[in-house]
């Protein structure tokens, strides 16, 4: 079946960029002049997407906004004969059709997946997390988790190799590779102890599921800290032989992230067509200083 439907999860805290997401929802902190969740609807929508689902919460109601009609602003620049901004502006309210469900307590990224239940029917449908924006070389990094699943039939994770002192915070996988970029993932494990590792490989940003992990979360009890872990659900799958990797290409920055949102910041910024040039003079003379 063809994957039109993506869900991005956007209803958590954001407590490890406090007091900057506060008010602003994490998701819209901006990487140059685009905020966060519009790179990854672009990479949603570049891939074949037509059907996006924010799971979204309090006080995050300015990601709605981002993707509707501004009428006041946009008479002011169609006035002032700047179409170029205006066509970007007008663009945002038509790129997809998005929805918005509240996830009504934060209770953890397995939930968060889970109130999309009924908006993905028996779909295939791609998760991509609300702060991991990947900058690819070329192709989308879902749009080669998609080719994966339609070659596999199977449900695929974006992973990545990270430091065995990184590994520790995020879920190490057990994995046989089965051709460049692509392998088979038997176990996961969330948060592992240094004794717990099962390899440096580990999911970075995006999943592609289907349907049964509704009632694999349904069944998944709170972990530790409370939260329903989606990667606890997702490991029956790869018991069950139903899970593949692929390594996708591009580079990925975690926007929920202090280190993350700067590296995001300097290195677009010194790809940006606009400013690009003089950010690199800028740059070049401050490192002579450091
Ligand atoms: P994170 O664990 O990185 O987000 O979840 P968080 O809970 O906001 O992080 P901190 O630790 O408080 O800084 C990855 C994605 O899942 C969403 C987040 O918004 C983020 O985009 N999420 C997380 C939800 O939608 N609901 C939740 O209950 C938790």
């Amino acid at each position: 079946m063809k994957v039109t439907k993506a869900v991005i999860p956007a209803a958590g805290l954001g407590t490890r960029v406090l007091p900057a997401s506060k008010a602003v929802p994490k998701e819209m902190l901006p990487i140059v002049d685009k905020p966060a969740i519009q790179y990854i609807v672009e990479e949603a929508v570049a891939a074949g997407i037509t059907d996006i689902l924010v799971i979204t919460s309090r006080g995050k109601s300015l990601i709605e906004d981002h993707f509707d009609h501004a009428p006041e602003l946009e008479q002011k620049l169609l006035a002032n004969e700047k179409q170029d901004l205006y066509d970007t502006v007008v663009s945002l309210a038509h790129i997809c059709n998005i929805q918005y469900v509240r996830q009504k307590e934060t209770k953890g990224l397995g939930h968060a997946v889970w109130c999309a239940k009924s908006f993905v029917g028996d779909e295939p449908f791609a998760v991509l997390y609300g702060d991991d924006v990947i900058i690819p070389p070329s192709r989308p990094a879902i749009g080669e988790m998609i080719a994966a699943y339609e070659e596999y039939g199977k449900c695929v994770v974006g992973i990545k190799r990270v430091s065995l002192k990184q590994i520790t915070k995020y879920c190490t996988l057990g994995v046989k590779k089965i051709s460049d970029h692509i392998y088979d993932v038997y176990d996961m494990i969330e948060k592992p102890t240094p004794d717990e590792v099962i390899s440096d490989f580990a999911i970075l940003g995006r999943c592609l599921l289907t349907s049964d992990i509704f009632d694999l979360l349904e069944k998944t009890p709170p972990s530790r800290n409370g939260e329903i872990q989606l990667t606890d659900a997702m490991r029956v799958l790869a018991r069950r032989g139903n899970m593949m990797g692929v390594e996708y290409s591009g580079t990925r920055y975690d926007m929920g992230n202090k280190l993350g949102i700067l590296q995001a910041t300097v290195e677009v910024g010194l790809s940006h067509p606009e400013i690009g040039s003089d950010f690199r003079d800028y740059l070049k003379e401050i490192a002579k200083s450091l």
